[in-house]
């Protein structure tokens, strides 16, 4: 008998059509976030093909003894306890490189829309407020040769890093726990610094952390008040990361220049503060969001899937452990 499994959230057609080669397959078409409902509907499921939008813990294991693998089509992944995982034998992976460049891509472009007041200057000119030129009409601050700021250097990190090393001539500082190897450094153009430096001189900040509890509300009030008048923010990393409330009032205060926000604590919901300054770039999560990157990570995490169930070394394993105890 085929193993059955849950894809908890709509995917494309040619994803369940690969799934079905191998497994039975329950996909909420439906798209409804499962929430509560999740642990019923994972009743006889072997595995479930997660998102960013499904909580796996302790207590949903429990409920589902008979689910073995977790896999995600995300990069991050702190919706899900591994660590629970691991001790009840269930394997966790997630879809990390895959969209590294696009999610790059899409942070560099939502920092470049904050500097230049891209989303203040299309609601004026759609209000129907454009009636005259002015000399300092939204006039933004410098992309090229302006300071580039990144806290968390990972392969995201170093993929906007690059961009603005190479492509706009941007002196690069970051902050991270490891320090990048000499060579890769140089590559970069990227200097390491202390976090409370990198506050100070980045000119413009980018967050490409992963969400811990550590790395809850990093940026903070304080570390705002550290930062340039003329300075700008942008996360594309994990809601939670900036304290939102904070943040607008920074904005509200201009402590900070602007800020570009993709991700958002509790999203879908914003805090309503941030939709009261006009000084900010607002996304709905959708960093990684091209076409071929999505496809991309479903077929990351469908490669799991098939591999763990067929024997195979599952590509992206988070606790590959589980996977060599069982062969
Ligand atoms: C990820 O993969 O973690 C992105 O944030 C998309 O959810």
């Amino acid at each position: 008998m085929r193993p059955k499994i849950l894809v908890a959230r709509r995917v494309f057609p040619e994803i369940v059509a690969r799934l079905q080669q191998h497994f039975e397959v329950d996909h909420n078409e439906g798209d409804e976030v499962l929430g509560a409902g999740l642990a019923q509907r994972l009743q006889g499921c072997a595995a479930v093909f997660i998102t960013g939008s499904e909580r796996i813990d302790a207590a949903l294991l429990d409920a589902c003894p008979g689910l073995k693998a977790v896999c995600a089509m995300t990069v991050g992944y702190n919706n899900v306890d591994v660590a629970a995982c691991t001790a009840r034998g269930v394997l966790v992976s997630n879809a990390p490189d895959v969209l590294t460049e696009t999610t790059a891509d899409f942070g560099f472009a939502l920092m470049m829309a904050t500097a230049r007041r891209l989303a203040e200057s299309e609601h004026f000119l759609r209000r129907g407020e454009w009636n005259r030129w002015a000399i300092d009409m939204f006039a933004g601050s410098d992309i090229h040769g302006a300071t580039l700021g990144i806290l968390g250097m990972g392969r995201i990190g170093q993929a906007i890093a690059r961009r603005g090393h190479l492509g706009f001539g941007m002196p690069v500082i970051y902050h991270n726990r490891s320090r990048l190897a000499p060579g890769i450094e140089a590559e970069l153009g990227a200097r390491w610094v202390d976090k409370q430096t990198l506050l100070r001189e980045a000119d413009h900040l980018v967050l490409v952390l992963p969400y811990s509890p550590e790395s809850h509300h990093i940026i903070g009030a304080t570390e705002l008040a550290l930062m340039k008048p003329s300075a700008t923010l942008t996360n594309i990393a994990r809601g939670g990361i900036v304290d939102d409330a904070a943040l607008a009032v920074a904005l509200a205060q201009r402590t900070i220049a602007a800020a570009g926000l993709d991700v958002f604590e509790g999203e879908p919901q914003l805090n309503p503060a941030l939709l009261t300054v006009p000084n900010i770039v607002l996304t709905p999560h959708i960093a990684s969001a091209s076409i071929p990157t999505r496809h991309a990570m479903a077929n990351l995490a469908v490669d799991n899937l098939i591999a763990f169930f067929t024997g195979g070394k599952p590509p992206t394993a988070l606790n590959p452990e589980v996977h060599d105890r069982a062969t």
